[in-house]
Formats: C-alpha cells, structure tokens, sequence
C-alpha cells in the first residue's frame, strides 16, 4: 500500500501491527528518514544534512539534533550534495544495518565536495568509535547519542579548524533535552522519557551503544507535553529501550503509570502510546491506568523474543515464559481490550526444534496482534557472540518462515474478528485513488478507509470496519461525528 499515499505513508506502514523479517516498527534496519524537505534562501548560513536510521528513539534523537542545529543558525537541506555538513545517524542492532552504514559512507566519500563535513551519529558511532576515521577516513565527526549536548561545541570545534572530533562517552547521567525540536509530523509527538538500557540482554548491542538508564523529570517530560498540547499535537508517544523501567529522578518520583495518566490529563492530547516496555518491568498499575484513562491507547508492545524458558534464560531476559505468559493473561483480562504485539528473535545459540516448537505454542496462547520476527544477528561486544552450538543460517531462515506464517494467520483472524466494529481513527494519509483515507486506531492497527467527506490530517473520525487483511483494517466512515482535539474525558 506504500504507493498509493500522497503523505505520510511510511509513518503508516512503521506503524503497522505487520510482521516482518525487518521490523516496520521501531527497529527496521530501514532509513527512518532521508533528508527533510526544508529549504531556505538564506544562502549564507551553515547548512547540514541529516539521514537517519534505526528505531524511533534514532528518529526522534535526528529531530533533536535538526533542532539544536537550526537554533544554532544551520539550515536544513534535502540533498547531502548541498550541505556543509553531512549527519548521518546509524543503526547497529543487527550486522545488516551496521553493514549499511560502511556502505553509504563508501557513497559519501565518492560525493564529497571539498570542505564538507562528514559525521556519524547514533549506534555504530559509539560502538565503533574512533575506528571509524580508520575505515572511513574521509569522516571528521564521531558522535553517540549519550555525547549529542556536546554537538553544538564539537561542530565548533570543526569549525575552527579541527579534523577530527568524537564524543564517545556513555559514562553519564545526561539526558538530552533541547529547547528546540524539529518535529517531522503536526499531529503525533514523540517523546524521550528515558535513555539507555541497564537490561543486558546477551544478544543486545543498546546497552553500549546507548549508555545506562537515565529518566527525565516529570515535570519537565509534562511540561514538554503541554508544549506540545499548545502546538497543536493530539498524540504523544513515550519512547525508551525499557519506556515502562522509567524512574522519576526528581523529589515527586512519578511511577510510570502515574506518568501516563498525568500525560494523557494534559489539555489537548487525546492519544498516549508507549513503547518498549520490558516484561520484567510491566505491572498491574499500567494495566489500571489504560483501563481508567480512554486517551491511553489500548496498545501494549511487550517483547517475548522465545517462547522457551531456557533461551530465555540463555538471552538473560529475566523471566521465564510463565512468568511472561501471567504480564500476558493480566492483559487479556482487562476492561478494555487491548491489542498486544511483540518481538521475537529466532535461532539464538543453542536454539533446539523443541525450543523453537514452544515460541510456535507461545504465539498460539499470546494471541499476538502483530509480531517483528528476526534472525538472531551475532553483534561485538555482546555475550551472546561466544556461545556455543549456533544455528546454521538456512535453518534461521526456515524457523523465521515457519514463524511469519503463523503470526500472519493469527494476525489475519484477529483482525477479521473486527468486522462490524466502529473504531476511531486518526486520519494520517490521503490516498491518490478517491475517497480514500488512512490512519491508526487506538489499538495501533492501520485502518484504510473510505470517506466521501473532505477529511482533515490529524482529525479523529469513527469507521466501521468492512474487511480485515493480516496487516490492516478496510473501513468505511460512519456518520457519527467526533470533534477533533476532543479532550479526554477521565472516568
Ligand atoms: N528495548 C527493546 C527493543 C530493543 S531492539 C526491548 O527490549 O524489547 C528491538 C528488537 O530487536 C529486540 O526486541 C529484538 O527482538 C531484536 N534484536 C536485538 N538484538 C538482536 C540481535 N542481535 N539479533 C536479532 N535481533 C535482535
Ligand atoms: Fe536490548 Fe534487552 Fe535493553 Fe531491549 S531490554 S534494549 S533487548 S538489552
Ligand atoms: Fe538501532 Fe540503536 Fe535504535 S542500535 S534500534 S538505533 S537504539
């Protein structure tokens, strides 16, 4: 369907509930965004260039990045061609986005203009520091996500003639917060509440590439969100590798599920998503909360990765499937149905057909709305890399196989389960063909649908669904009107 939109498409499909060897959520070793269609005359500012890849933190960090540049007096342009200084913010979850990045650097070089500057931003900067000049020579900014406060000084520094500058410490307890954020969607917010991972899952590079866990304030998280409120955003979407381990380091020590509340209370927002949250870290007050509050979404992403204790263990996850099977029955018995996706990984070292058969089991008991299946990617630095008995590539390729086929039976009946609904939409995308419209419900499912009315981006409508495919609902508008920005009603 990516085609057929005018906007904001690839917003929808990241979105999706869909299943897939990449992750089109959070994850996809996919350019999240290549370039910004901004253009200015002023013609003697600095300009850069900003290409990101990874999850939806990388997206938003690059927003960040984009707005402590423009407040510095950059201006953003589309083509690295033209930009004084090229950003490129990389992803390094599994080897085949880290292998990209040496790609398109290799690109870089052979169209780098004289006195451009070259910069590697994100995960494979911190995890390959300053090998990075050694590989790509032509590169003279090395910078990770922990060091970005330091940007503005290490782009002076270029500027004063230096050739080379890093900024590689994790060792912090910063968050980056800016005054200005260059947001890429009116409608839909997203939101840093808590930076880095302390997990140590064994097959997991974040924990290095993103330093230890480090929570913003309440206040200045809520006060950011009325902010944002007055802008005219309706959807705010909490972000963290562990969203839901956040810890309030002010005197008011927020829990998270008082956060959510407090959030989705603000004047204005009528959507709260949050993602990821850790099983270990998931409890009954968040279930409460979205039972309570009808702005939280009725979405939960709560990563499995095998549906076998003793990988589990293995991956150092913390919990048993038990365990992660009762956070999973919690949230089947709730008020409001809530729709649950997921993360698996298989062919982790010493993966047996009997293990894998348990994360097929799983997937029957979870009922799961949507799954990002991946090949387990032996990555450096992580614990996972040495461990014995790996399973053959072939074989990776046939369990993931095995895997996306079932998730996309499950996927396909649960949605057809929907026909009939009337679910509320937030219209994201006109398509080229008449009447045509897309957009998410609360429960995060794609939703095209048909509407003869002249719809506007960012309204909230109500649609009843007519068919349902693995990945997506077909809708059709009902008459009942919705105001738009309606505030939310607490119970
Ligand atoms: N913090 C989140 C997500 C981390 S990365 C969480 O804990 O759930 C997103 C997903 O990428 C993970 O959930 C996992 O399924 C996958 N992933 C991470 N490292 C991987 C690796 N080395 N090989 C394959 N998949 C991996
Ligand atoms: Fe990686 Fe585990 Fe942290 Fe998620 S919780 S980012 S998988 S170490
Ligand atoms: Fe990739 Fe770093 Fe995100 S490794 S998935 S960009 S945290």
């Amino acid at each position: 369907m990516g085609k057929a939109f005018d906007i904001g498409l690839e917003r929808l499909a990241r979105g999706s509930v869909g299943g897939g060897t990449t992750r089109s959520g959070e994850f996809a070793e996919r350019p999240a965004s290549e370039g910004h269609r901004y253009t200015d005359l002023n013609e003697s500012a600095q300009t850069f260039y900003l290409e990101t890849f990874g999850c939806q933190m990388n997206e938003h960090d690059s927003e960040k990045v984009a707005g402590v540049l423009l407040a510095r007096g950059y201006r953003q342009v589309e083509s690295a061609d033209a930009a004084k200084v090229v950003l490129y913010n990389t992803c390094s979850i599994r080897e085949k986005a880290a292998q990209k990045v040496f790609s398109r650097l290799g690109e870089y070089r052979v169209t780098q203009r004289e006195g451009q500057t070259i910069g590697v931003l994100g995960c494979v900067a911190q995890q390959e520091g300053e090998k990075i000049f050694s590989r790509a020579p032509w590169v003279s900014l090395v910078c990770g996500s922990a060091s970005y406060r330091k940007l503005p000084e290490l782009l002076a520094q270029l500027e004063a003639g230096n050739r080379r500058v890093t900024g590689l410490d994790t060792d912090t307890d910063e968050t980056f917060e800016t005054e200005v954020t260059r947001r890429d969607n009116p409608w839909r917010a997203y939101l840093t509440i808590i930076e880095g991972c302390d997990k140590a899952c064994s097959y997991c590079v974040v924990p290095f590439t993103r330093g230890p866990e480090r929570s913003r304030t309440s206040a200045s998280i809520l006060e950011e969100v009325r902010q944002l409120a007055d802008a005219g955003y309706t959807e705010v979407q909490l972000l963290g590798q562990t969203v839901n381990s956040y810890a309030d380091p002010s005197a008011r020590k927020m829990r998270f599920s008082e956060l959510l509340v407090a959030v989705a209370e603000v004047p204005g927002i009528r959507r709260v998503r949050f993602t990821t949250s850790h099983p270990r870290d998931f409890g009954k007050d968040i279930v409460e909360a979205i039972e309570a509050v009808p702005a939280i979404c009725e979405h939960v992403h709560l990563p499995v990765q095998s549906g076998s204790t003793k990988v589990l263990r293995g991956m150092a996850r913390t919990y048993t499937r038990e365990e992660y099977l009762e956070k999973i029955a919690m949230l089947r018995a709730a008020k409001r149905e809530i729709s649950l996706t997921t993360d698996l990984i298989v062919g982790f070292p010493g993966e047996t057909e009997k293990d894998f058969q348990e994360t097929l089991s799983l997937l029957d008991v979870a009922q799961y709305d949507g799954a990002f299946c991946f090949k387990y990617s032996p990555r450096p630095n992580t614990p996972s890399l040495k461990m014995a008995d790996a399973i053959p590539e072939e074989e990776k390729s046939r369990r993931l196989a095995i895997l996306l086929e079932k998730q996309r039976e499950i996927q396909r009946a649960r949605n057809e389960k929907l026909v009939g609904r009337e679910l509320e939409v937030m219209v994201e995308g006109k398509s080229k063909k008449e009447f045509q419209w897309s957009g998410h419900t609360s429960s995060n499912k794609v939703m095209n649908f048909t509407s003869r009315a002249q719809e506007s981006l960012g309204d909230y409508v109500q649609v009843k669904v007519v068919g349902a495919t693995p990945n997506s609902l077909v809708g059709e508008k009902s008459e009942r009107r919705v105001e738009s920005r309606q505030l939310t009603v607490v119970s």
